[in-house]
């Protein structure tokens, strides 16, 4: 069995669950972090031995992992992501892939100079619920899917937010880019398709900061199918609930574990979601899968690029009050999304 050794670039929240699935994985060797607040990096490093950093390029440049986790804000994804590639490392860059589609532009044609792999963390593709959903889809027991309806409300400008997430020149915006980010890939990779038009209306009545606290956006995919999603950062109930109407029935997923099946007749009713992996254990192993046999299984820079792609056009169509086609992500052809 080969072994991978792998690097941290950044300490923050979602580096402690990649830090949890690089110490379970027997393929792997989790080598050194590093952070410009060393304390966090010391923190998650303790317990494996790994090598603590203040500065990144130092640590790739010294301890040569096969792979780096890039987990740092938005507005350095793109610089941290190339210079590793650059390093001769592959990466596995937290989402969204960028602050924009020319951004992951640059990313993907840096990977395919250096021959090395740049994917994606979309997390959705690791939930149990949304892969038994898929399958569900996939079958074709529902018929025809004809709309698709997402929610995700959450408080977005609680004290606790790392300050870098409200400021737009640094995260690429809010609610949208962050969470839309994952209602955006779910609903393209639950479908098979892309999405093709956005039509987007959005607020910004955050108490911190200068990005959109709130959007409504309508939008079609390559098959035709509308998606419609609310994603609301306030003072609301949280709700993450997506409803995926067919000709024969629907589907509702709540959270990552939830998943129901119903038709008019028969109410909705559970479908077990257990004997799946920890998704990021999941996306961990497929990551490795990817590098070794040198497939990209749907977390792809180009994916990565096609859902930076929706975002740029939903604040396109905020910003001139009209829908806006996704720039060069129009057809399937163009991108894989198994
Ligand atoms: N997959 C998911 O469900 C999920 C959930 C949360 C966050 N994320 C994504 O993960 C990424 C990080 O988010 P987070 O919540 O962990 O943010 P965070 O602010 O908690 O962590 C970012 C870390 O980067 C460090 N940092 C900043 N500049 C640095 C530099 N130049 N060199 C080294 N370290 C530096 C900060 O000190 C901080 O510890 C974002 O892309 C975010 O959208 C994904």
């Amino acid at each position: 069995m080969k072994t991978y050794r792998a690097a941290i670039v950044g300490a923050g929240i979602i580096a402690k669950l990649h830090v949890r699935a690089l110490r379970e994985s027997e393929r792997t060797v989790f080598t050194a972090i590093a952070d410009i607040d060393p304390e966090r990096a010391r923190v998650l490093a303790e317990p494996s031995g790994a090598a603590v950093y203040e500065d990144y390029r130092l640590m790739i440049a010294q301890e040569k992992p096969d792979i780096a986790i890039v987990t740092l804000p938005h507005h350095l994804h793109k610089e941290a992501t190339i210079f590793c590639m650059e390093q001769g490392c592959h990466v596995l860059l937290e989402k969204p892939m960028a602050l924009n589609a020319a951004e992951c532009a640059e990313i993907n044609e840096v990977a395919a100079k250096y021959g090395v792999k740049a994917l994606v963390g979309h997390m959705q593709h690791f939930f149990a619920a949304n892969i038994k959903a898929k399958e569900i889809i996939e079958s074709g027991r529902l018929g025809q899917l004809v709309a698709i309806n997402d929610r995700r409300h959450h408080p977005y400008f609680l004290p606790d937010r790392p300050g870098w997430f409200l400021d737009k020149a640094r995260s690429g915006g809010g609610v949208v880019i962050n969470l839309g980010s994952h209602s955006i890939d779910k609903i393209q990779w639950l479908t098979g398709t892309t999405i093709r038009s956005v039509k987007a209306s959005m607020t910004y009545y955050g108490e911190r900061g200068d990005v959109e606290g709130s959007a409504s956006l309508f939008m079609q995919t390559s098959s035709g199918v509308p998606a419609m999603v609310s994603l609301c950062g306030y003072n609301n109930v949280a709700v993450n609930e997506t409803e995926l109407l067919f000709t024969g029935g629907q589907l509702k997923i709540t959270g990552s574990q939830g998943l129901w099946i119903g038709t008019f007749d028969q109410p909705y009713e559970p479908v077990s979601t257990e004997g799946f992996a920890e998704p990021f254990a999941a996306q961990w192993n497929s990551m490795l899968d990817c590098v070794e046999h040198g497939m990209e299984e749907g977390i792809s820079g180009i994916y990565g690029q096609s859902v930076c792609a929706v975002v740029d056009a939903a604040y396109r169509s905020s910003e001139t009050g009209k829908e806006q086609e996704v720039e060069s992500f129009s057809t399937t052809e163009e991108v894989s999304v198994r």
